[in-house]
């Protein structure tokens, strides 16, 4: 997988998902080590990779489907991570209906 923007810091008014130090795994099967990138408002953003690289594990972390197994997103400046499941199901209802 490629990422290739590197995370602003999370003051970035146009910060739309921040993604910080994240570690993707199964139990003890790591799919990815320490992932940080930044996405803004209106970017079109594409994550590309091989079959099982971890696209969709990526995707079910944005929307709290999977835990990270370190690190944080943030949507915003709000932690998604730390957030409790109400303040999360807000969060994404409103990261998708943003235009
Ligand atoms: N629930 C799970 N438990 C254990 N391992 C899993 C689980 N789901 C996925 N994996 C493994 O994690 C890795 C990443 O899987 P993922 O589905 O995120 O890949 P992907 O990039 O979306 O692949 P594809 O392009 O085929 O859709 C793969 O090695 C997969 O076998
Ligand atoms: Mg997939």
């Amino acid at each position: 997988m490629d990422t290739t923007r590197a995370a602003s810091p999370a003051t970035d008014s146009q910060a739309h998902i921040t993604v910080r130090n994240l570690t993707m795994a199964y139990g003890s099967f790591v799919i990815m080590r320490d992932l940080n990138f930044m996405i803004r408002h209106g970017d079109v953003f594409v994550i590309m990779g091989g079959s099982g690289c971890g696209k969709s594990t990526l995707l079910r972390h944005f929307i709290g489907l999977n835990e990270p197994a370190n690190g944080e997103i943030l949507y915003g400046t709000e932690s998604f991570t730390a957030a409790e499941p109400a303040r999360r199901q807000q969060a994404c209802r409103s990261a998708s209906t943003r235009t």
